[in-house]
C-alpha cells in the first residue's frame, strides 16, 4: 500500500453526506449489540470516541450516559459534528499523534468504523499500540470493523458490483465500495484487514480481547424492508460488521 492513500472524509460533499447518515438500511446492525456489550464489559463513564466523523457514534456514546469526546483527522467532518451537536465536544487531532490525550484516562475507546480507513498494518498497529496506552487496565476498546466480506458482495446498505478487482484484494489492499444511503454515490475507498490481522495487532498492542460480535439480522427485524427481502431470498441478511471488545 502507498503512503499515497488518501481519506477520502477530508472532503465537504462527503462530510455533508455523512452528517445525514444515521442508522438507515441495515446501518442498525452494527451497533445493535454495542450497548449490551457495552454495559457488560466497561464500569466509567469517560468515553473517547475515536475517529468520530460528523458525530454520530459520538452522540451514541453519549445518548449510552458517557462523558465523551470525539476526536478526528477530517476538519471537514468535525466541522459537520459541531454544528450538529453544539454542546459536544469534538477536537481535530493530528494524524498517528494521539500525544496530546491523557493517558491511562478513557473507561471506554470507540472506534466506529475509523480502521477501515488506516492504510498499512504498521498504521494500525501504531494507533492500537497508542490508544491502549490511553485506556487504563480497566479500560475497554470496542472496535466496530467491515469484515472483509462486505467488499465482495451486494448489500442492503452497500454496492461492490463496480469493482471487480476487490476479489483479488489481500490484507493491506484497498477496496472500493459504495454507500447506497448516502446522496453522494462515489465511492469509498477503504483497507482490507481480516480478523486475525487485527488479532496480532492487539496482542502486540498489549489487548487482551473479550469478545467478538457479527452482528446480522434476525427473523424479528421483519419490520426493516431491507432485512426482510434479503431474508426472504434465503441469503445473508445483512452486511457483515464485526464489533470487538478488547
Ligand atoms: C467511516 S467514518 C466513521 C465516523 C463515525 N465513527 C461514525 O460511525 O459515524 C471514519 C472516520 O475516521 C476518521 N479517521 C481516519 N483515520 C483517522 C486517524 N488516523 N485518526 C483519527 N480519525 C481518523 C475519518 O476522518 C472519518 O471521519
Amino acid at each position: 500500500m502507498s503512503e499515497s492513500f488518501s481519506n477520502v472524509y477530508a472532503d465537504r460533499e462527503r462530510a455533508d453526506a455523512y452528517a445525514q447518515l444515521e442508522f438507515p438500511g441495515t446501518y442498525f446492525l452494527a451497533f445493535r449489540d454495542l450497548p449490551t456489550l457495552i454495559r457488560k464489559h466497561v464500569s466509567g463513564r469517560i468515553a473517547l470516541d475515536f475517529g468520530c466523523g460528523t458525530g454520530r457514534s459520538t452522540r451514541f456514546l453519549r445518548d449510552l450516559g458517557f462523558d465523551v469526546l470525539g476526536v478526528d483527522i477530517a476538519a471537514e467532518m468535525l466541522e459537520r459534528a459541531r454544528r450538529q451537536d453544539p454542546v459536544g465536544r469534538y477536537e481535530l487531532v493530528d494524524e498517528g499523534d494521539l500525544s496530546r490525550l491523557p493517558m491511562r484516562s478513557f473507561d471506554l475507546i470507540l472506534a466506529a468504523f475509523t480502521f477501515d480507513n488506516i492504510p498499512t498494518l504498521e498504521r494500525k498497529q501504531d494507533l492500537l499500540t497508542a490508544l491502549s496506552s490511553l485506556l487504563p487496565p480497566t479500560g475497554r476498546f470496542v472496535n466496530l470493523v467491515s469484515d472483509p466480506a462486505i467488499y465482495l458482495h451486494e448489500w442492503a446498505s452497500f454496492s461492490t458490483r463496480d469493482f471487480p478487482a476487490n476479489r483479488l484484494a489481500r490484507s493491506g489492499d484497498r477496496v472500493r465500495i459504495i454507500m447506497l444511503d448516502v446522496p453522494d454515490k462515489r465511492p469509498v475507498e477503504d483497507v482490507v484487514c481480516p480478523d486475525a490481522d487485527y488479532r496480532r495487532m492487539y496482542a502486540r498492542a498489549g489487548l487482551l480481547v473479550h469478545e467478538m460480535h457479527q452482528p446480522l439480522g434476525r427473523p424479528d427485524d421483519g419490520s426493516n424492508p431491507y432485512v426482510r427481502c434479503q431474508g426472504w431470498r434465503g441469503e445473508l441478511v445483512s452486511n457483515l460488521l464485526a464489533h470487538k471488545i478488547c
